[in-house]
């Protein structure tokens, strides 16, 4: 085959052995990472002459694992969906660049005469091996390994091993995830001595009968080899034999236990870490050890903001202890099997997997799915190669309990294909794959980004019937899983807790994946070395898909963003309901199989955000799916803003976190704030030159704008905003609607003010205001009614609509700037983080202090952030002057910036917010949700910001 037809075949690859298990072997082995020579082709070279990088030309030094667009050859280039080159499988583009890899490698004489692999655990996309002058072979599959036999090739001393991989290939039309373009050697690579009589492979059975306590382990592996499981009295028993063990352990994310389980030949020993568990479907019911599952999951791409999918082993970790430490216990690894260590750390920490095929072919559904390659029998074997590859690494590892055929490639009958081997190959693991609705060879029933209300449906087996009525009864019957949901990019998702309660509410349902884990931002500096995340479009791509690769809930550096948290509080495994009144307290356990014996409580107490009172709260062991009630000690009496907190932390060290680290929480106020005293505040107005004097406030007495409170002053005077930077749910890519496009048009992005009256009133000062679009005849209008003692000014406003106003508002607040010596902010209310009313369980009541750009969070993509909300009052201070305090009757919404909200909208990328000669600070009377619309369903009705007659009291003073 000539270069270019394998680069066009619809085969998978040639000269490789069959595929096997990722084993922990004690055979020879030298690891080919590190440096290699490297040169970059602009299209495949023609002929099969075999690179050479002596020749000198062209040819520099790449490091292995990577991916060479991030190591300064070509760029990195993202879509979505759409396929960057003409679709016309199985034909790619002629440029098509495509590198050469070359080392030596030195083997030692004894392994010369016997047999050796050479395994490239990734390559992205199309590789071809040379080994000392001679072509192994070719393979596709990107994130899949790939073997070839080179034992009878090597010599003892220095062995030169070629790869060449080309960026595109007809693989490509099966590899098309929503994620960077980027190509290279981005795994390991390794040579590994085959010893006669070894062991290839092994497939380990461990199953767990919760109705015995007992186990089942048959382990297939060499006809010679013997199996031994020191820890449960197993020695040399003969491969293929069933053992029944009385009682074991079983495995589980909760408790993820694992037995070493040694296989030895006479020549090789492979030790695996083994997990006794069952995973069955029990109806409509997802069960593992008999146990129902709920799946509080991400999904997750491979992802290193300076290596792309090339990801080392610190950063996999990171990954496992962020989720275990986020109340995550579940991963789907989108859209493609991740690094094999990242399966065993889930295996080891304890996280469910569902592990996916490298396989997508969205780019043909823009064309209506014509050409697709699912239904397309001459890609049959490359489904089937993909599959069988997936399934056969990772298939000794317990985590694993569902595989999934790929995501997003339409139907049809290779994906059966596929389906029909998994459930012969491994019948101990359903099969997942969300794309064909119908459920006809599947045994979950998957969706993505299913509404609330079709969860709902979905829940009480009432959604509506599917294309093929044939399969209706079967897809009705099965467990259902929201295989991606709340699309967490930029600020957002809100609407998780109703999900969660839905999830929890039905049997059937087994919980979810949020997308996505991480924001596949790329580091960059400015010329001035500023930090920032590139996304699409940044490195020139003529087509691409923008900030839409930037959606997880952790920032591109690993920064849990506000969605973690507040997921980490929704999905939490216990819960703690306070009841002020009768001082009792529900702690419900929510694990499947742990008790809360491993976790401490405590209660706190606060009065007006000043720590009262805590001690240890004495909670019974409570069993899985059980609650009790116990009561709180007496609390310090007060009188007024004080709140009671029940805080489960972990009583000891686990492997993922020290003792010491909250699980879960829940609070109460059990004295509430009485509201601001208005009669303390009916002095007049006072007539001063130019100024109205308002208790310590000094008003233009022309315009009535506030310029000064105290020794404060006020740059800005309160304005209405009605503005927020739109959020990527705002724009509502793929949502139900695009609310900051109706914003836009409007023209709420450009609110005319017009002051209708100043006016001198016995108590004070009163403003009339009418804030409206050019070209539209809806308007708010706005009466600001201040008044003062000596020392305080006391502000009630009151917004009307007028007009039928066709769109629901991003948010209702007055905005004022003041100087920029202003830097830090202290607050009683929710916090530390932001919070908007759809995401904000995260937020507990408390004192916090922050500086002011601390505040921010920086998403990729700059759009509204910071704001805290149920906020009692706010201190802003620096500069070493006055400070100005501003008390909420009953309380208001809070941002305060270096930047206006225009700008924030103008942004792009974070260094384009540059601080200016003033601080805008934003009191919300309320602000929108947030809700998932830039992929999935919009605000939910109780969190939407009608126009409608709101009004708030605010006392302003000096500190
Ligand atoms: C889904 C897809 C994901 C991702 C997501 C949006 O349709 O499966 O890969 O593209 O939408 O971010």
């Amino acid at each position: 085959m000539s270069p270019i037809d394998r680069i066009r075949s619809y085969a998978p690859g040639a000269g490789r052995l069959p595929a096997r298990a990722s084993l922990p072997s004690d055979a020879p082995r030298i690891s080919l990472d590190g440096e290699w020579a490297f040169r970059l082709h602009p299209a495949v070279p023609a002929t099969d002459e075999v690179p050479d990088p002596s020749t000198g030309e062209g040819w520099g030094a790449i490091a292995v694992p990577g991916m060479w667009q991030l190591q300064g050859h070509g760029s990195p280039a993202y879509t979505n969906v759409r396929f960057p080159f003409p679709v016309e499988p199985p034909v790619v583009p002629d440029a098509n660049p495509t590198g050469d890899y070359v080392r030596t490698v030195t083997v030692p004489e004894e392994w010369v005469g016997q047999e050796a692999v050479l395994r490239f655990e990734g390559a992205d996309a199309h590789l071809t091996v040379w080994v000392n002058g001679e072509l192994l072979g070719w393979s596709t599959g990107s994130r899949l390994a790939a073997e070839f036999a080179v034992g009878h090739l090597l010599v003892a001393g220095e062995n030169v091993v070629v790869a060449r991989v080309s960026q595109w290939a007809a693989s490509s039309y099966l590899e098309d995830q929503d994620m960077w373009w980027m190509s290279g050697l981005f795994r390991s690579v390794s040579l590994q001595l085959r010893p006669a009589g070894g062991i290839d492979d092994v497939f380990v059975h461990a199953d767990y009968d919760e109705t015995t306590g007992g186990g089942r382990l048959l382990v297939e592996a060499a006809p010679l080899a013997r199996i031994s499981v020191e820890e449960l009295g197993l020695a040399d028993v003969p491969a293929g034999t069933a053992v029944e063990i009385a009682s074991v352990e079983p495995w589980s994310a909760e408790v993820p236990r694992l037995y070493e389980v040694v296989v030895a030949t006479d020549s090789e020993t492979v030790t695996l870490r083994v997990g006794f568990r069952s995973v069955r479907i029990d109806g409509d019911v997802l069960k593992v050890n008999g146990r129902p599952v709920l799946l509080r999951g991400v999904n997750r791409h491979e992802w290193h903001p300076d290596t792309g999918r090339a990801v080392d082993a610190d950063t996999m970790l990171r990954d496992v202890l962020l989720m275990k430490t986020h109340n995550i216990n579940a991963v789907r690894t989108s859209h493609y099997p991740p690094h094999p260590d990242f399966v065993r750390l889930c295996d080891e920490y304890g996280l469910y997997v569902v592990l996916e095929n490298d396989l997508e072919t969205h780019g043909f559904e823009p064309n209506g799915w014509r050409q697709n390659p699912s239904d397309d029998l001459r890609w049959r074997d490359a489904y089937l190669d993909r599959m069988t590859r997936t399934l056969e690494r990772d298939k000794n590892s317990p985590s694993v309990i569902l595989w999934s055929l790929g995501n997003e490639s339409g139907h049809g009958r290779n994906l059966a294909a596929m389906a029909e081997w998994i459930h012969r190959r491994d019948p101990s693991r359903p099969v997942h794959y969300e794309g064909d609705w119908d459920s006809g060879y599947v045994d979950v029933y998957s969706r993505m980004y299913a509404t609330h209300a079709e969860v709902d449906a979905i829940g009480r087996h009432e959604e509506p019937l599917t294309v093929d009525p044939a399969l209706d009864a079967h897809r009705r019957s099965i467990p259902f899983v929201q295989c991606e949901y709340a699309h967490a990019m930029g600020n957002g998702p809100g609407g998780l807790t109703e999900y969660q309660q839905l999830f929890e509410a039905y049997d059937r349902c087994c919980g979810g994946f949020v997308w996505e884990w991480i924001d596949h931002g790329i580091r960059q500096r400015t010329p001035d070395g500023t930090e920032f995340f590139a996304y699409g479009g940044d490195f020139g791509e003529p087509l691409h898909d923008s900030n839409f690769v930037a959606d997880g809930l952790v920032l591109p550096d690993r920064t849990p963003s506000p969605g973690l948290l507040e997921f980490k509080k929704v999905v939490e495994p216990v819960r703690t309901a306070i009841d002020a009144g009768t001082r009792q307290v529900v702690v419900t356990n929510l694990h499947e199989v742990r008790t809360t014996a491993y976790l401490s409580f405590g209660w706190s107490t606060s009065e007006g955000g000043e720590a009262t009172g805590a001690g240890t709260l004495d909670v019974p062991e409570v069993g899985p799916g059980e609650s009790v009630t116990v009561a709180l000690p007496p609390l310090p009496a007060a009188t007024a803003d004080a709140e009671v907190t029940v805080s489960a932390v972990l009583a000891a060290d686990e492997p993922w976190a020290p003792a010491g680290h909250e699980v879960s929480w829940g609070q109460a106020e059990y004295a509430s704030r009485p509201p601001v005293d208005v009669l303390a505040f009916a002095t007049p107005a006072r007539v001063d030159g130019d100024s109205y004097a308002v208790g310590p406030a000094r008003f233009d007495r022309g315009t009535g704008r506030l310029r000064s409170l105290g020794g404060v002053e006020v740059l800005d005077a309160p304005a209405l905003v009605v503005w927020r930077a739109p959020t990527d749910n705002d724009m509502g890519y793929h949502g139900p609607n695009q609310l900051a496009v109706e914003w836009r048009a409007l023209g709420l992005d450009r609110m005319v003010r017009r002051l209708e009256l100043v006016e001198e009133q016995s108590a004070g000062l009163r403003l009339r205001e009418r804030y409206a679009p050019a070209a539209a005849d809806v308007a708010l209008l706005v009466t600001q009614s201040w008044s003062g003692t000596g020392d305080a000014l006391r502000l009630r406003v009151d917004v009307e609509p007028e007009g039928g106003w066709p769109v629901v508002l991003p948010r209702l607040g007055l905005r004022f700037s003041l100087p920029a010596a202003v830097s830090d902010v202290s607050w009683s209310g929710l916090g530390p983080g932001e919070s908007y009313p759809d995401s904000v369980r995260a937020a507990r009541l408390g004192r916090w202090s922050s500086s002011v750009d601390g505040l921010q969070t920086p998403y990729v993509m700059p759009q509204e952030n910071g704001h805290r909300s149920g906020v009692r009052w706010a201190e802003l201070t620096g500069g070493g002057t006055a400070g100005l305090r501003v008390e909420g009757s009953p309380e208001f919404g809070l941002t305060v910036r270096r930047w206006t909200s225009e700008q924030l909208t103008a942004a792009r990328h974070t260094p384009d917010l540059v601080p200016g000669d003033r601080v805008w600070v934003e009191l919300d009377l309320a602000q929108s949700g947030l809700g998932s619309a830039s992929c999935g369903p919009g605000v939910l009705p109780a969190y939407q910001l009608p126009a409608q007659p709101r009004s708030l009291t605010l006392r302003f003073s000096t500190v």
